[in-house]
């Protein structure tokens, strides 16, 4: 798999997943572990059968003096959509890269379906079903649709096979298909990924994170800097997905995430300070006080007018 981390345990490269809700705390300095979970939240004790999805404990990263996330706790039931929302330098994406092992983790215990992963490489991770999509546009552009899927599998596979011979790779190629099929990307597999459209770079992205058949599936921002057409049909895409996979979303798009999901966790300076549903969320004082004035909880697409509320996200 493709990354563009540069602090992966084990010194491989890979992908990851995620966990339920509890209430909103409206304590903006509480953190995972005080705040009161509701019947979402599972304990990540019990055993694999019923351990949630992912589940994070007391999970902290600092980057040298900085503590980019601290004390995060949480419990993503299987099949669960979970939205991760908070404002720009939150430390969304850092969990994301730490629940897929691009980067290591400074305290806390990260535990897919109940076993722990937490210092395991990027790449078993990726191998025990941990799929992630990236904030940046993380494919390569002079290769064509399927170039690329056959990259992101080959990846995934024990076996070492040729991605551009025929040899031992049709059912791959089928499966690549099915895939492409699923992200509207069948009339594409030969065009170059240079020749697709914005939207279309995007979906493939995901195509090339469903194509290892992932039990948790990360998306950073998957809807960034699209239309809001592309976006509708990203939101689509998504709400279609296998019902047994896990999904956990960072989204800025309110109106698209909390068409998507059941659960949304709310970060901010690194810490978790509200967990609920969409709605409760939404009423959720701590969360409004965090967004009043920051219409990026609309779109950081395009800043307020003289808001100081931008998105580097997604370099566009
Ligand atoms: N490699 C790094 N080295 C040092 N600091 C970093 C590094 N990566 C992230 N940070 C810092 O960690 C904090 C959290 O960053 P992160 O990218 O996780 O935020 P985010 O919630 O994803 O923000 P955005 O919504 O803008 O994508 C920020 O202060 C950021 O500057
Ligand atoms: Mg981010």
């Amino acid at each position: 798999m493709m990354t563009n981390g540069s602090d992966t345990p084990g010194g491989e490269l890979a992908p990851a997943p995620g966990h339920p809700v509890a209430p909103a705390s409206g304590n903006p300095a509480g953190n995972g572990r005080n705040m009161q979970h509701s019947a979402f939240a599972g304990s990540g004790m019990a055993t694999s059968s019923n351990s949630p999805a992912l589940a994070l404990r007391n999970v902290s990263k600092m980057y040298g003096g900085l503590a980019a996330v601290t004390n995060v706790s949480l419990s993503v039931r299987s099949g669960e959509r979970r939205a991760i929302i908070g404002p720009n330098g939150a430390g969304k994406t850092t969990l994301f890269k730490m629940i897929s092992g691009e980067v290591s983790i400074t305290h806390g215990e990260i535990l897919l379906a109940g076993r722990d992963i937490s210092r395991i490489s990027a790449y078993r991770r990726v191998a025990l079903g941990l799929g992630r999509t990236y904030q940046i546009t993380n494919i390569f552009p002079r290769l064509t649709v399927e170039q690329n899927a056959l990259l992101a599998v080959q990846g995934l596979t024990w076996r070492k096979f040729n991605p551009f011979g025929t040899d031992g790779t049709k059912a791959m190629r089928q499966r690549i298909r099915q895939t492409l099929a699923q992200l509207h990307l069948e009339a594409y597999v030969d065009h170059e990924v240079r020749e697709l459209g914005y939207g279309q770079q995007r979906q493939l992205e995901l195509a090339l994170a469903l194509v290892g058949d992932p039990k948790v599936l990360l998306l950073d921002e998957p809807a960034a800097g699209l239309s809001s057409v592309e976006r509708a049909t990203m939101g689509d895409i998504v709400r279609g997905l296998p019902r047994d996979l896990t999904v956990i979303l960072i989204e800025h798009d309110m109106d698209l995430a909390m068409n998507l999901v059941e659960s949304v966790t709310c970060m901010h300076n690194g810490e978790v300070i509200a967990e609920g549903t969409p709605a409760l969320i939404q009423q959720n004082p701590t969360v409004q006080a965090i967004y009043l004035g920051d219409m990026s909880i609309h779109n950081t697409r395009t800043p307020a007018p003289g808001s100081s509320a931008t998105n580097t996200s997604n370099g566009r």
